[in-house]
């Protein structure tokens, strides 16, 4: 939640600022503001609204460009999204400006002490009172350094904090706690941002500030120091994808954009993992010794929203390639549960962002009680990387659209890949080679299947006045229904649910009336235990009670056609890879019901891809 960008050096502070919300708008989008020094005062300009408020107000009043600033947009915690309560806020009779990501827990102890020593509040931020606090600790040592380096320490809670001063226009500070910041390391220039998309323009090195740790950023280098002032070790890194990868390049939206990416984002996944003869090469594993991994006796899988659904997928394919018990749990509920976790247990954290605060908490728990953590992650750099002991990286590249989309596919790739690795390393290696080859095919099968729903959108369009959809799905068809369900929701503001279609009977079926939509992901007739009988037997069950069912099928599977309004066919594969392709028809249709209802569908009402607080 909420971008950050700083920037020291040659360029046009306002063009670097400007780009780089422009690329972290998806982080908050409730309004935005820029502080930079000009002529050795502070200038600020800050607006409630979408990052073009403050553009269109910058044109209409332009401000004098510098070659030092900070940026940020917001995602709304303490005090409603205003001009006012818009970053930065700047204190001291104007003296410096302050930018923050995160949650002060103590900000109210703090803000009665600075409100006794007669200093006067603008907004109802938790933020301010970092500015307050810096001015007036600014004002009692002349000393910028000490000062912010005093802050940090006085501040408890979740915090990336950037400020700048009137007096010493070369530098920006920053500090980081529970709250992401990564430095660009340019030529005679300097970055600071939340995440690599800030800067990736101006250069492709870049450093992953670490927990509790400040920065001095001037255009002519940087110094890593912890919060009791001795300097830090750290160690740069390179991103792998272009500024292009991050723009929408002729696309009408970037989620149409990276829906279209899913072939890539799944095969991208897979290169280099698993050869032509289907066997998978985890060298991510290095960090997790075999001899650890057999001592595993149970898996617990932890992740949010989108995420956790990738993760109900990889407990269907560990546990049935594997044999190793799997739960999945919301981060946010194991971590505050007291769960049984012991050096016996693996927890795998998956995150797109990698910055998911509930996540990281999550995985900071299991650690302490002895558990490995392995991370499926999708941003370089990230704080859940950089606190397991191995990671998997999926391959999506930026995801920019708010809701997820190719990560998700990429995620349950990086599952199966998971599973496999699990299941040769415990000796059950039957069929594997055959499920490693076909899921090399998936590309190309996902390819399909976005060729195969091109009349998703007019069949969209008919259901924009709905006012409810149910989706339903059976073994691994129950997450893609879950999945379906919230991005209708996120995307569309329609009520949706998902259920897993065999507890119908049990309480949902209630909801069936004449007219009400139901999304059934139907199991390949070749599934097992015959659920493809059983799902059929539960649309005829919602059929007889007037419900009008869109069915999700194999190719081939003519009998549901028998009892569907309309079906959209996805290619053969193994039933347990059929979620890459069935979740395909839902990312379509919620983008397509959503554009019919003249919503925007990057950044849906409400929400932030990046949730940095708890
Ligand atoms: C839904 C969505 C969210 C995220 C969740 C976890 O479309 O994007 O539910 O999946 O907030 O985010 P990450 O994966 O960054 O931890």
């Amino acid at each position: 939640m909420c971008g950050i960008v700083g920037y020291v050096g040659p360029s046009s502070a306002l063009d670097v600022l400007l780009g780089g919300l422009k690329r972290l708008e998806y982080r908050g989008y409730d309004s935005a503001g820029i502080s930079v020094v000009t002529n050795g005062e502070i200038q600020t300009q800050k607006r409630a609204g979408k990052l073009q408020v403050l553009i269109d107000q910058l044109s209409a009043s332009p401000m004098a460009d510098a070659q030092m600033g900070i940026g940020h947009t917001r995602w709304a915690t303490h005090g409603a999204p205003t001009d006012g309560n818009a970053h930065p806020h700047n204190a001291g009779a104007e003296q410096i400006s302050l930018i923050h990501n995160g949650i002060i827990e103590n900000f109210s102890e703090l803000k009665k002490k600075l409100v006794s020593e007669g200093i006067e509040f603008e907004s109802e931020t938790d933020s301010e009172v970092a500015a307050h606090l810096l001015a007036s600790e600014f004002a009692n040592t002349g000393d910028f350094e000490k000062s912010f380096v005093s802050v940090a320490n006085a501040l408890q809670g979740a915090f990336t904090i950037l400020a700048i001063n009137k007096s010493d226009p070369g530098l920006v500070m920053a500090a980081r706690r529970n709250s992401p910041l990564v430095l660009g390391v340019g030529d005679g220039e300097n970055f600071l941002g939340s995440d690599v998309a800030a800067f990736v323009d101006y250069t492709k090195t870049a450093i992953s500030v670490g927990q509790d740790q400040i920065v001095k950023l001037r255009a002519d280098g940087f110094e890593l120091i912890d919060f009791n002032g001795n300097p830090v070790e750290h160690e740069e890194f390179k991103v792998h994808w272009d500024a292009s990868a991050a723009s929408k390049g002729g696309w009408e939206s970037f989620m149409a954009k990276e829906i279209s990416e899913e072939p890539q984002a799944v095969g991208d996944t897979l290169m280099g993992r698993l050869d032509a003869n289907g066997d998978v090469n985890l060298s991510e594993f290095d960090g997790l010794s075999i001899e650890n991994l057999e001592n595993i006796n149970r898996i617990i899988i932890t992740a949010c929203g989108t995420a956790a659904y990738a993760g109900e997928v990889a407990k269907y394919a560990i546990e049935q390639l594997a044999r190793i018990s799997v739960s999945v749990e919301l981060a946010h509920e194991l971590r505050y549960r007291n769960p049984v976790i012991d050096e016996k247990t693996l927890v795998v954290a998956i995150s797109q962002s990698g910055e998911t605060m509930d996540t990281l908490m999550a995985i900071r728990h299991a650690s302490e009680r002895g558990a490995k953590v392995l991370s499926i992650c999708n941003t370089q750099g990230a704080t859940l990387a950089r606190e397991s002991d191995a990671t998997i990286y999926t391959h999506a590249g930026p995801e920019v659209a708010v809701a997820s989309t190719k990560a998700f596919s990429a995620q349950i790739t990086a599952g199966y890949l998971l599973a496999l690795f699990l299941a040769h390393a415990t000796g059950k290696t039957e069929n594997l080679n055959q499920l490693g080859k076909e899921l090399l095919s998936l590309p190309r099968k996902v390819k399909t299947t976005l060729e195969m729903t091109g009349d998703v959108a007019e069949f969209a369009n008919q259901l924009k006045d709905i006012q409810s959809v149910l989706f339903l799905g059976r073994n691994v068809g129950f997450p893609i229904a879950m999945e379906g369900a919230l991005k209708l929701k996120e995307l569309s503001y329609i009520h949706a649910e998902g259920f897993a279609a065999g507890e119908l009977k049990h309480g949902p079926i209630a909801l069936i009336e004449p007219g009400q939509v139901v999304i059934v992901l139907v199991p390949a007739p070749s599934s097992a235990e015959s659920l493809h009988a059983k799902v059929l037997a539960n649309i005829q069950e919602i059929n007889a009670r007037g419900a009008k069912v869109i069915a999700i099928a194999e190719q081939g599977d003519d009998e549901v056609a028998e009892f569907a309004e309309k079906v959209f066919y996805t290619p053969k594969t193994d039933p347990l890879l059929s979620p890459v392709l069935s979740v395909v028809p839902l990312h379509i249709f919620s983008m397509e019901l959503a554009k019919a209802k003249g919503l925007d569908v990057d950044q849906p009402r409400n929400l932030a891809k990046s949730v940095t607080v708890e």
